[in-house]
């Protein structure tokens, strides 16, 4: 605790020598920002709350996978206590407020409000006064909530009933407890993000098969018992995106008026970059967009697919019906926009057609590496390179091809490693994270200053929290979390570098 009070205030001293000149970059602080642009940090539910079997909260696939495969996750930690954020809420708003923080993007537990699901198997009251605590506390403290209402932990009752997400009879189900929701927490939350990365959800949970519900064809990373990763991620997806439209249809018909909030969705893309100026690379690059983005976007802006994956997917990509595209098309007030990453995208020729998988249908040869250079300093995770002028790219490509939406920027972010014999004072000097952080902000200011319709910018995340990871373990957090010391949390150096640019 002293030591770490030591470098506390050491840290807070050199800041602002810091803030101007981390990296020889520009200074800049919140004031660069347009008037009312929000910042906050962003988290998930099973990553943070722990309290898995407390409270009345019914269990969804991530216990069920944590649980019966352990060694599926690097250090087999799983989110049973995660960040502990079930009773430790207060102490993270207390944070944020110290921080500067406008806004907190935290999502519900759906099990934790439908123990089973459904609404049928009954409302947990427990649930639903976690929440109300939670809000009420950001509330308090002035930092305002956007809830996310899925963030990967589908009910297990729903797995075992009709498979989850590869059943249509999941939107009802979603579109219910979404209404819940509305119903309980809309007098105070104005911000709705129906689902989080479905790309994520579906490639790597039915493609890839190393997240939940470990899904996959036999050939594929995740050694599962069942699979098909050629059609699955598609179809999971087209009802994610069908649950959606429902819910945004449900918010907007029932709700807006009254409530007067916005709701979204939360996307994930890559910048790519073709690895060559042939233009097979530059089509490959354009595909590799598709596939990440524009499997989303283009439905929301235009109602179809992107025509690369129709021609590419063929029947195995659902289609939409004339009612299904017309509900889809422009529903939503918001974008929600992750970025971590680019990558170069070199073209690759037809697989056997035998073995088809998402991973393989865009003929992309996604690499962080050309003529033996990476694209920019890999961070912890393998996948992780950071190359700030790909978050102005990416920003200004949604800005052109799909009509300048309003984007909040949902979460961004770096990892180092989780090195558990590092000394306390060792691991919070997170430079790299200040960097990261500094040259992403002045990426994304200059896509604003060249006309994208930015509103926010979330941080991921404001703690240490369970990584879904396999093979390695990371830390993303603005605040260290010693999980064998009482769940305590220490402000990193770009804690304070966060409080001075927000203050500032
Ligand atoms: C939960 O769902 C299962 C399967 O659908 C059902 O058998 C069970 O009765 C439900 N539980 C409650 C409390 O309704
Ligand atoms: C794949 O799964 C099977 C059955 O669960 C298991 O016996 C085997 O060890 C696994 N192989 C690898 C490489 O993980
Ligand atoms: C294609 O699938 C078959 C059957 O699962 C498998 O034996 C083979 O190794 C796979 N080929 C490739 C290139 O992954
Ligand atoms: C993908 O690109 C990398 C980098 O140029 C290259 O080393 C690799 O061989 C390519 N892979 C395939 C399957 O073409
Ligand atoms: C972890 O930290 C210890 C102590 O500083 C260091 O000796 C070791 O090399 C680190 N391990 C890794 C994998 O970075």
């Amino acid at each position: 605790m002293a030591a770490a009070g030591a470098v506390v205030m050491l840290s807070g001293l050199l800041l602002p020598f810091l803030l101007a000149v981390a990296s020889g970059e520009p200074p800049i602080s919140r004031r660069s920002f347009p008037e009312g642009f929000i910042f906050g940090t962003a988290s998930s539910s099973y990553q943070y709350e722990g309290g898995a079997a407390e409270g009345g909260r019914g269990p969804s696939i991530w216990d069920t996978f944590t649980h019966q495969h352990p060694d599926k996750i690097a250090d087999r930690s799983n989110g049973d206590v995660a960040a502990d954020s079930y009773h430790l809420y207060k102490e993270d708003v207390r944070i944020m407020k110290d921080m500067g923080m406008d806004a907190y993007r935290f999502s519900i537990s759906w099990t934790r409000i439908l123990p089973n699901g459904s609404l049928s198997g009954g409302i947990n009251k427990e649930g639903i006064t976690y929440y109300n605590n939670l809000i009420n506390e950001l509330l308090l403290k002035g930092v305002q909530p956007f809830v996310t209402l899925f963030h990967w932990d589908s009910p297990q009752a729903l797995e075992d009933k009709y498979n989850g997400f590869l059943s249509p009879n999941i939107i009802n189900d979603y579109r219910d407890y979404a209404e819940v929701c509305f119903k309980v927490f809309g007098d105070r939350v104005k911000h709705w993000i129906t689902f989080n990365e479905p790309l994520s959800y579906c490639v790597v949970g039915y493609a890839s098969g190393t997240f939940a519900p470990g899904r996959c064809s036999p050939w594929e990373q995740g050694n599962c018992s069942v699979g098909d990763s050629g059609r699955e991620p598609y179809t999971a997806c087209h009802h994610q995106l069908l649950a959606h439209a429902e819910a945004v249809r449900l918010y907007k018909e029932k709700y807006q008026v009254l409530q007067k909030g916005k709701i979204g969705i939360t996307l994930v893309s890559n910048w790519f970059i073709p690895l060559s100026r042939s233009k097979s690379s530059i089509d490959a690059a354009k595909r590799a967009l598709d596939f990440m983005l524009g499997w989303f976007m283009d439905p929301l802006i235009r109602g179809e697919y992107p025509l690369s994956m129709r021609e590419l997917v063929g029947s195995r990509l659902p289609q939409f019906t004339r009612e299904q595209s017309g509900l889809i098309k422009g529903a939503f007030d918001f974008i929600g926009l992750n970025y971590y990453t680019s990558n170069y995208a070199g073209s690759l020729p037809p697989s056997n057609g035998l073995n088809n998988s998402y991973n393989t249908d865009a003929r992309a040869n996604l690499t962080a590496v050309r003529n033996g250079v990476p694209i920019g300093p890999q961070a912890a995770s393998p996948w992780l390179f950071i190359y700030p002028q790909g978050f102005r790219e990416l920003v200004l490509y949604v800005k052109e091809k799909y009509g300048n939406p309003t984007i909040y920027i949902t979460e961004n972010g770096v990892d180092e490693f989780n090195n558990k014999t590092l000394p306390l004072q060792e691991a919070l000097k997170d430079d790299t994270r200040i960097e990261y952080y500094h040259k992403h902000l002045l990426s994304l200011l200059s896509a604003i200053r060249d006309g994208a319709n930015v509103k926010g910018y979330f941080a991921w995340s404001l703690l240490d929290n369970f990584e879904w990871s396999n093979g390695y373990t990371v830390r993303f957090g603005i605040n260290y979390v010693d999980y064998n010391d009482g769940e305590k949390r220490y402000p990193k150096k770009s804690a304070h570098w966060f409080k001075e640019f927000l203050q500032k």
